[in-house]
This record gives C-alpha cells, structure tokens and sequence, in this order.
C-alpha cells in the first residue's frame, strides 16, 4: 500500500472514530479547506514495492479457511526476523474460526505460547479464555491472534517475557492484516496497548485513556481494552469491571444475547 493510500485510510479511519465517539463537528483551518477543494492528481501507480513480503502474502482458496490455511502455511515459515526464527521454537500463528465474528488481538506469544504453538494458553490465556466462555462464545467460536508471531527472544540466560521492538512489529503486521482481511470479522477486541498500537497506529493516547471506545480499523468496529496479563497483575476489582463492561458493549455492538447474570456479574461478587 503507497503513503498516499494509507494517509487517507488513517484519516478516514480517524474521523470515523470520532464520529463513533459522538463527535459531529471538527474545527478546520481555511487553508485546508482551500486544498481539499483543489483537484488533485491521481497518485502514481506504485512501482515494485519496496518491499518483496507484500508480493509473497497472497492467499489462495475459495473459502476462508482454505486462504487462512493458505496464509498460515506461509506464516510458519517466516524467517524476516533472523533472530526471532532462531530462538523461536515454533511460529505462533494464530487458533480459532476463520469464518469468527468476533476477533481477539494480543501482543506477542509468551513462553507457554512458544511451547504449545498457540496464542493465549498461558496464565494470560487461561483468564482469556474465562472472558470468552463468559461473554456466551466457545474459544473455538472466535479468533485469537496476536501483533508479533513470534515470541519475542530474551537475553541470554534471562527468563520473562519483553515487549516486541518497532522493527519487529512492522515486519510481521502485514500477517495480522491479512488475517483480518480474510476473516472481516463484525468486531475486533484490542488487547492492551501493543495490539491498539499495531492496529491504529495514528492515533494518540494510551490503552488507559483508549479503552471501552469504540474505534474503527479498516471500517471494522475495535474495542481497545486490558490486556488480561495487565489484569492479573491489577488484579483489582475496579480493573477486572472495566474489561468486563469492554466486552459487554462488544456483545451489545455484535447484538448478541446479554443475560442478566452477565450484566450483574460483578455487581454480584
Ligand atoms: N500475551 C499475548 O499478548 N499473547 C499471547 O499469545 C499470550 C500472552
């Protein structure tokens, strides 16, 4: 995708936040107004693209499951980052129903991922898995991937887990983008600041700030919210209501059932 394709994307794709925000108006300086009423030229076809991995993603199947296996074969393979396809044990693709109306997106596996060859097993994954169970879904009714494919390496003789580096991100992103291109699921959930910064990289302000807002990417409605490993290491009442009632406006937008256990769920404890 050229520059000029993508500044308009995240401008549309900006406004229209702020137009889910309930924003009506934004306040705009004459002179754009003057150089948005002059015509401009059609922007250049581009030439070879600078780079050769957006030529490789292209996914064949009539079903999207065949391009997502397509697509995961091609992932497995992957060795852009030489240093995470040398420590790595396995890729951590991505698990769940390519047909998902509902899409989660983490940060990157951990070690329990790394070893299993699947995204949120963990202690992470096991209060993920709870939020799904409770929001009325299977684990394999939705799909979870994660910004990095690969888990994140540590230096030598260090144990725990690192946030990916921006380099790592913009080279495995265009996998998380084709996922989503093939699922076009009705929602995407954000976990924590790296899934909302791989996503929606033009806009400003943390999760904090973010969370429990709807916002668009790629015309897809997304609720950025806690990552459940923020959670666990808050594990307050008040942050475990927030990621609770994130989930409630999602299964609202997805209009699916909400009982009134699930509404009252934290006001029983
Ligand atoms: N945290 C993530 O962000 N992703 C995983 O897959 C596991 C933990």
């Amino acid at each position: 995708m050229n520059e000029f394709r993508e500044a308009l994307d995240a401008t549309i794709s900006h406004l229209e936040s702020l137009k889910l925000a309930g924003v009506t108006h934004v306040p705009v300086r004459r002179e754009t107004l003057e150089a948005l009423s002059r015509p401009v030229a059609a922007p250049q076809a581009a030439a070879a693209p600078a780079d050769m991995f957006a030529e490789r993603i292209h996914t064949a199947g009539s079903t999207k499951a065949g391009q997502m296996a397509s697509l995961r074969a091609q992932g497995l393979a992957c060795v852009k980052c030489k240093h995470l396809a040398a420590s790595r044990t396995q890729v951590v693709f991505g698990v769940g129903n390519p047909d998902a109306e509902l899409m989660f997106v983490g940060e990157a596996p951990g070690a329990d991922e790394d070893a299993r060859g699947e995204p949120f097993v963990g202690r992470a994954g096991q209060l993920l898995t709870k939020i799904i169970e409770t929001m009325g879904f299977k684990r394999s009714d939705v799909y979870i991937g994660n910004v990095l494919k690969c888990r994140p390496n540590m230096p030598e003789g260090e144990s725990g887990n690192r946030q990916p580096a921006d380099p790592e991100m913009q080279t495995c992103l265009p996998w998380l983008h084709a996922q989503i291109d093939i699922i076009q699921p009705k929602a995407i959930v954000a976990l924590g600041a790296v899934a909302l910064r791989g996503l929606l990289p033009e806009l400003s302000g943390g999760i904090t700030k973010l969370r429990g807002r709807w916002l668009l990417y790629r015309n897809i409605p997304m609720m950025p919210t806690y990552h459940p490993a923020f959670v666990l290491r808050q594990y307050t009442m008040q942050n475990r209501r927030l990621i609770w009632e994130d989930m409630l406006a999602v299964l609202e937008r997805l209009g699916r059932p909400i009982t009134p256990k699930m509404q009252n769920y934290f006001k029983s404890e």
